[in-house]
């Protein structure tokens, strides 16, 4: 696609030369997906020119010492290996100790930097820190003059903030306050990953680019809504997050609610970050209470000892840094209305859990079945109602399943699936969801991000949720165990394995 075609995003087209930040930059997120991201943009030409990348953290290291760490940490696989020196050019590190004189002396170096590399003042402070120290280094940038824009074409200053994005209501709208002390609204840049997936992105063009799906969009004729998020994998090395987070912060709060209301929005009045962010926000508003005891519409389940892909792996209480005797869920089925004319009474239920069978993540339009049993004296009640499947993983897929006849002289139904698969339909290279964040930041795109209204609607509907779910004797009482490698506990197993079916 040429620059400038009619289709092309903002970020589509080169942006401006700038200086990414990262803090954290000797961490796991820098060196697992932040670099690789910002390495394929190098691969695919679609880095601004000149770019710089400045790795921030604590550790003493060279410039040298950073690009060969990075180097050696490159995920498996990685290809354009011989690219590489072109790239790790622009790469340098300045270590800091955030306190107000390291980030005096960063806005120096970062000035001297400019001057030398010709980046025009433009930069990107990317926070892969331990979420504590959001709110620190959005006080020393503030205070240290960093935040501060020029107001011409060029000297711009954005912050990318990492999930999580607090750990209840207090406390994102506590962040949102020292961020808005030093930082426009428009600065603000609150990544969630999943947005940028193309499959997503897709629902929305699938649901308003297509006239035959929308009419259907409804209580009329949807039976419901199923969102999964199911992971094989179990805690790593993760423990000391995962232990106070649990699945409902992890996974719920942010990746699941957005694929929610991508499901069930209105159509925006124009295709533009502002319209489309309205009525994600009003999806959220229109969520039903959960009411103050009302244990019956959530289930929660934590993983005992298994079996994945054949072999044996441990429970959760047994991984390494997890308190005994644990209660921290690793699954849970949430039961979810949406009080409006669209949605009265059709149940979203949405589902994550780690240790399940396999990788997957899907939307799931289940339609009602036939009104009218044409076939029923010949073939009993077995006819199944058609669905709309929307897959991130394993494939980048759609599916339509919908009833034929088997050949021949009986009267034989089976279910088909109409397919559309990404990489079967799409040669050109994909972006990953990373390089695609940290391209529309570039660009200044918001589309992809959260805005502050819907991440405090969004820890609004959830934090009582989540007090109600932090109650010893709700856990106690609630907490079920499945085995590692099943479909969650046993109670829920039938409509996971449903949703999760092929
Ligand atoms: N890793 C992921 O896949 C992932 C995915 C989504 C979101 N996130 C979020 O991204 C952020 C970074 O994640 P991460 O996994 O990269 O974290 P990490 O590896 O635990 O930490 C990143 C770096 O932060 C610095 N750091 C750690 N504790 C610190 C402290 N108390 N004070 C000052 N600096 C400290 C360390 O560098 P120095 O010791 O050298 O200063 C460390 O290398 C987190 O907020 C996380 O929730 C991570």
């Amino acid at each position: 696609m040429k620059p400038g075609h009619p289709c092309d995003l903002p970020s589509a087209v080169t942006p401006a030369p700038c200086t990414i930040v990262i803090f954290g930059a000797s961490g796991d997120l820098t060196s697992r997906k932040l670099i690789p991201a910002l390495f394929s943009l190098h691969l695919q030409g679609k880095l601004p020119e000149p770019v710089t990348i400045v790795g921030c953290a604590r550790s003493p290291l060279s410039d040298n010492q950073f690009r060969e760490q990075l180097f050696a940490r490159l995920p498996p696989g990685t290809k354009g290996l011989e690219k590489w020196p072109d790239f790790a050019a622009s790469l340098h590190y300045q270590p800091v100790t955030y306190d107000r004189q390291s980030f005096l002396k960063l806005a120096a170096y970062l000035g001297e930097l400019d001057h030398a590399q010709g980046t025009g003042g433009n930069r990107i402070f990317d926070l892969a820190v331990p979420p504590g120290l959001y709110p620190v280094i959005a006080e020393l940038l503030g205070e240290s003059g960093l935040s501060r824009e020029t107001g011409l074409a060029e000297g711009w200053a954005r912050i990318i903030v990492e999930k999580p994005f607090g750990r209840d209501l207090p406390t994102a709208i506590a962040l949102n306050a020292v961020l808005h002390e030093h930082f426009r609204e428009e600065q603000i840049f609150r990544i969630d990953h999943y947005l940028a997936k193309e499959t997503v992105q897709n629902t929305l063009i699938f649901r308003f680019a297509n006239s035959i799906f929308e009419p259907l969009w409804n209580r009329h004729h949807i039976e419901y809504v199923g969102i999964i998020a199911a992971e094989e994998l179990g805690l790593g090395s993760r423990a000391g997050y995962y232990e106070d987070a649990g699945v409902l912060r992890d996974m719920f709060q942010n990746h699941l609610m957005q694929l929610l209301v991508l499901t069930a929005m209105e159509p925006p009045a124009r295709f533009d970050s502002q319209s489309v962010q309205d009525e994600k926000t009003k999806v959220m508003r229109s969520l039903r209470d959960f009411g103050a005891k009302d244990g019956s519409r959530l289930h929660l389940g934590q993983y005992g000892p298994g079996h994945i892909n054949g072999l044996p792996v441990p429970g959760y209480r047994d991984e390494p840094g997890v308190r005994q005797g644990s209660t921290t869920p690793t699954f849970a089925l949430m039961e979810l209305f949406i009080d409006n004319w669209r949605w009265q009474d059709v149940p979203f239920y949405l589902v994550s859990g780690k240790r399940l069978p396999r990788k997957q993540t899907r939307i799931i339009i289940q339609f009602r079945e036939v009104p009218h049993r044409l076939f029923r004296d010949v073939l009993g009640d077995t006819i199944g109602a058609n669905r709309l499947t929307i897959e991130t993983f394993p494939e980048e897929a759609i599916r339509l399943s919908f009833q034929t006849k088997n050949p021949g002289t009986s009267i034989c139904l089976r279910a088909m699936d109409m397919d559309f698969v990404y990489h079967e339909h799409y040669q050109s290279a994909t972006l990953d969801a990373y390089a695609r964040v940290l391209l529309d930041c570039m660009a200044g795109d918001h589309m992809l991000f959260w805005r502050q209204d819907g991440i405090e609607q969004s820890w609004a509907f959830l934090t009582p949720v989540l007090e109600l779910c932090e109650e010893c004797r709700f856990r106690e009482q609630h907490l079920q165990f499945y085995p590692a490698g099943t479909w969650g506990p046993e109670q829920t197993r039938p409509i996971v394995s449903r949703m999760a079916a092929e």
